[in-house]
């Protein structure tokens, strides 16, 4: 089963199951969003909205793939949903520059070989970008991006990153 098909088939129960996990890093993350007076936020993986409803103002753009996680986003009618895109990070065309790009517990599910393609796709579409991953992943930040890197730090069983963007 890929990590599209898996996350359909847990999207009822997602929250259940991880908003207890996710929580403390989303309220991290609204923290440093709130520092940096972010107006608009891409939020790449957004499953089921967790970020959004923490920071009702704040305009999001969402990117989600699992078309289930998406339904229950969705059902939540948020206000500051301004754009949503069914689709992949490496399926998603934007010029412009958001004021912070977030992919929380995301980076484990991409195959290891684009990994990076994915980070520095990331750091092109943000001023800021945070980033968290599983920490059982055993993912290690490449060595070329530490110059664009400000804090790291380990928040439940995420290692959260904060780079400035390229
Ligand atoms: C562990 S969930 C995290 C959801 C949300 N960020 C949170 O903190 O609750 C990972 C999400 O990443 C999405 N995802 C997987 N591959 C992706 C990709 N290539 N681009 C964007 N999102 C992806 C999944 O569909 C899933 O909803």
């Amino acid at each position: 089963m890929n990590s599209i098909d898996y996350y359909n088939s847990i999207s009822k129960s997602y929250e259940k199951l991880y908003k207890a996990e996710q929580i403390e890093k989303l309220i991290f993350i609204s923290a440093f969003l709130n520092l940096i007076k972010a107006k608009e936020v891409l939020d790449v993986g957004a499953g089921t909205g967790l970020l959004e409803e923490l920071n009702p103002h704040i305009s999001f753009t969402v990117l989600e793939p699992s078309r289930g996680m998406l339904k229950i986003l969705e059902s939540k009618k948020l206000k500051n949903i301004k754009d949503i895109c069914n689709c992949k990070l490496e399926d998603f065309q934007m010029n412009k520059k958001f004021d912070a790009v977030t992919s929380v517990t995301v980076l484990q599910d991409i195959e290891e070989k684009d990994r990076i393609n994915f980070i520095y796709k990331l750091l092109r579409l943000g001023k800021f970008v945070i980033l968290t991953f599983l920490k059982a992943s055993n993912i290690r930040i490449p060595e070329e991006l530490t110059k664009y890197l400000l804090l790291s730090k380990e928040i439940s069983n995420d290692y959260v990153f904060i780079f400035k963007g390229i």
